[in-house]
C-alpha cells in the first residue's frame, strides 16, 4: 500500500498539494467546523482552564465535568434518554457492542459497513450473517435463516460515506424481529440528516426503542470523540463492561470543549444544513443536465459512475487543469473498484461550485466513450 500524499489546508475549501493550491470537495468536514473560530476559541478556553489530556481512564481518575456536560448536550441534541463518549468514532460501536454482548443469537450485517461495525459484530460472539447492501428482501431471506426464537441484532451505517445513501431503518425495523435490535453506526448522518440534524434515524422517522445509535463528533461536528446514543441502561453497562470505554483515556477537554461549541452552532444556525442541500441539489441538477448518470441520495455526497481505466487518469488532470483537488478514493467496500466521491460542503462559494460542474459537464459532453 502506498501512503497518500499529504495535504494541508488552507481556508475553509482548498488544500496545497505539493506546490499547488487546489479547491477540495472531500472529506466529511461538512460546515466546515473544524475551522470555526468559536470551536477553536471555546478549544482554547478549555485547554487553558482543564489542560491538554486527563491522562487516566473515566473509570478511575479521569472522569472531568466536562463530559457530564457534553453528554447532558449530546443527549438534548439528539433527543436520546443518554449519552455516553468513546475516545473516537471508531470505538463507539465496540463499545456498544461489548455492552450488548451475549443478548442476542446473530449478528446481521451490511456487506458495505464501516470496519468499525465489522469489528463491532465479533464482539457479539455468535454467528455473523452478511446481507446485500441495503437489500431488503435479501435482509429478509437471511433473517428467515436465523430459525425460529431468533434474537438477532443488525449492524449498519447510517449514512453510506461512498455515496451518501442511507440505511432504509423503517423497514430492517419490520423485519428484524423483536427483541432484536438495530445498531447504526451514524458517522456521517449526524449533523447532517433529518429535520434537526439528528441523523439517520430522524431521516427515516423511527424511534429509538429498538435502535442504538453511535456516531463520531469528528465529521459534521468538526471536533472529535465518539458517541453513544441510547438509555440510560445501555449506558450504565458501557461503564461496566466495555473495555474500550474502561481502558481508555477519554477525548481530551479542549476537544470536549470544542464539540459542546459545535452543538451550539449548528442548533443557532439552522441555515447552514439548508445551504449544504442547495449546494447538493444544484449540483446534482447540472450533472445529470450534463448527462451524468448520478444518483438521487439523501447525503450530500455526488459519486460519479464508474470510469474506464482511460476515463479516470483523464479526469483526474483535466481537475487538476482547472484547479481541483481529484477525489478519487480507492479502498474497500463499495469503493474497492475506485470512485470519483465530490463531497460538499455549505461553505464552498459559488465559485467552487460552478467550477465544478463546468469541468464535469465539458468531460462528461467530450468523452462519452470512456464510460465503462
Ligand atoms: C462510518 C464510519 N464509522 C466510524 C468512523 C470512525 O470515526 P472516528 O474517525 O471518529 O474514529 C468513520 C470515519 O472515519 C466512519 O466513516
Amino acid at each position: 500500500m502506498t501512503e497518500p500524499e499529504s495535504l494541508q489546508f488552507i481556508g475553509d475549501n482548498e488544500v496545497r498539494w505539493h506546490d499547488r493550491q487546489l479547491v477540495y470537495f472531500s472529506g466529511c468536514d461538512y460546515f466546515r467546523l473544524a475551522r470555526d473560530p468559536r470551536l477553536a476559541r471555546a478549544a482554547a478556553r478549555a485547554l487553558a482552564s482543564h489542560g491538554l489530556n486527563v491522562a487516566a481512564s473515566r473509570r478511575t481518575t479521569g472522569n472531568h465535568p466536562i463530559y457530564a456536560q457534553l453528554e447532558t448536550a449530546l443527549a438534548g441534541f439528539f433527543g436520546a434518554e443518554a449519552a455516553l463518549v468513546l475516545p473516537d468514532g471508531y470505538l463507539a460501536p465496540l463499545a456498544a457492542a461489548q455492552a450488548l454482548a451475549g443478548g442476542f443469537t446473530h449478528v446481521l450485517l451490511d456487506e458495505f459497513a464501516h470496519g468499525a461495525l465489522v469489528d463491532a459484530a465479533r464482539m457479539f460472539d455468535c454467528p455473523v450473517k452478511v446481507f446485500q447492501h441495503r437489500n431488503v428482501p435479501d435482509l429478509a431471506r437471511q433473517v428467515s435463516r436465523c430459525g425460529r426464537g431468533a434474537r438477532p441484532i443488525l449492524l449498519t451505517d447510517g449514512m453510506f460515506s461512498h455515496d451518501g445513501s442511507v440505511a432504509p431503518l423503517r423497514d430492517y425495523l419490520k423485519i428484524v424481529p423483536a427483541p432484536g435490535r438495530i445498531l447504526v453506526d451514524d458517522a456521517h448522518g449526524v449533523g447532517v440528516l433529518g429535520a434537526t440534524g439528528q441523523g439517520s434515524l430522524e431521516h427515516a422517522g423511527v424511534s429509538r426503542t429498538r435502535v442504538v445509535q453511535c456516531a463520531t463528533l469528528s465529521k459534521a461536528f468538526g471536533a472529535y470523540g465518539g458517541v453513544v446514543l441510547g438509555s440510560r441502561h445501555l449506558r450504565e453497562k458501557i461503564l461496566a463492561r466495555s473495555r474500550s470505554f474502561i481502558g481508555t483515556t477519554p477525548v481530551p477537554p479542549p476537544l470536549a470543549g470544542a464539540a459542546l461549541a459545535a452543538l451550539q452552532c449548528l442548533r443557532r444556525d439552522p441555515a447552514r444544513r439548508k445551504r449544504l442541500f442547495r449546494h447538493v441539489s444544484l449540483v446534482r441538477q447540472q450533472l445529470q443536465r450534463a448527462g451524468w448518470d448520478i444518483t438521487e441520495t439523501p447525503g450530500p455526497i455526488i459519486r460519479l459512475p464508474a470510469l474506464s481505466a482511460h476515463g479516470e487518469k483523464l479526469l483526474k488532470q483535466l481537475l487538476l487543469d482547472t484547479g481541483i483537488y481529484p477525489p478519487f478514493l480507492k479502498y474497500s467496500g463499495a469503493t474497492a473498484r475506485g470512485i470519483f466521491r465530490f463531497v460538499l460542503s455549505s461553505e464552498h462559494t459559488s465559485i467552487h461550485l460552478d467550477q465544478l460542474t463546468a469541468v464535469l459537464t465539458a468531460f462528461a459532453q467530450s468523452r462519452r466513450k470512456i464510460f465503462r
